[in-house]
């Protein structure tokens, strides 16, 4: 499925744009994410995928497309402005506060977000309501029992699923995820499988992954970035036998 109940995708990059001197790293790329979709982006190294989640989250201007997501116009929009418009994106465990406990990385996450609606409680409603919150957010990522250890100790899949407990806590209607598998053993890689898997029940997920195994077993919508430019998107039936993306993979052919 590629559209909403409405027929429009909640995500919609048209048209974008970015060059790097004489290079083009992003070359007229459209790509939408439909309500509850993970749309996967594939793409040999330098294709411009990470070029295209710091587009999209606002870490780069853009020269020339827009952006809107669900409704609002966030081409120009700050980076804070696109969270609070609902992109949530993860940093590879670089948004962690390494030397604090997993609660207080949550807490502080919690907090940030959770913006006017507190306005009535009293203090100690308050606290209590922001704790129940990382707790459930500790317990969505089975980070339960690791909610005293101080973050910077965990092992990187732990680590990993902190950061997308941080990205969550801004309640995000599209979450980015860059590479989310990196460094990981195959017991880690299945558990994020599975983690990614049960978060597209709130929200829709732009995912970037090296991982094939795991991107066909999680996306709904796989694209195919070359030299900046969408070669393909479909189904994984459709990406495997797409002969232009086996010759990009097996490196069999020139597909300029
Ligand atoms: N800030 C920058 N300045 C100049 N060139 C850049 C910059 N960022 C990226 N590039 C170039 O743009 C192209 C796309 O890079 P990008 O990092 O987006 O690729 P990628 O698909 O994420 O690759 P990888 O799979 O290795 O992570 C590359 O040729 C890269 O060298
Ligand atoms: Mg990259």
């Amino acid at each position: 499925m590629s559209a909403g109940a409405h027929g429009t995708p909640l995500f919609q990059a048209r048209g974008l744009v970015k060059r790097f001197g004489g290079l083009i790293a992003a070359n007229d790329v459209s790509i939408d994410v439909a309500p509850g979709e993970v749309h996967a982006l594939i793409g040999p190294n330098g294709a411009g995928k990470s070029t295209l989640v710091n587009l999209v989250s606002g870490l780069l201007p853009l020269d020339a497309g827009s952006i809107v997501l669900d409704g609002a116009d966030i081409t120009r929009a700050t980076p804070h402005a696109r969270v609070r418009a609902g992109l949530a994106r993860c940093f590879q465990v670089t948004s962690i506060f390494a030397g604090d406990t997993v609660r207080d990385n949550l807490l502080l996450a919690v907090q940030a977000h959770a913006g006017s609606s507190f306005r009535f409680f009293a203090d100690r409603a308050r606290e209590s309501e922001l704790a129940e919150r990382a707790q459930a957010l500790a317990r969505k990522v089975g980070l339960e029992d690791a909610l005293d250890r101080v973050a910077g100790t965990l092992p990187h899949g732990a680590q990993r699923k902190l950061d997308v407990a941080l990205a969550l806590a801004a309640r995000p209607k599209l979450l980015l995820l860059d590479e989310p598998m990196a460094g990981m053993g195959p017991e880690d890689s299945a558990r994020m499988v599975e983690l990614v898997r049960q978060l597209r029940e709130e929200t829709a997920i732009l995912l970037i992954e090296h991982d094939m195994d795991a991107v066909f077993q999680l996306a709904d919508r796989i694209s195919v970035l070359v030299y900046g430019t969408v070669l393909t998107s479909g189904d994984a039936e459709h990406v495997k036998g797409h002969p232009k993306v086996q010759a990009v993979y097996l490196g069999t052919e020139d597909t300029a």
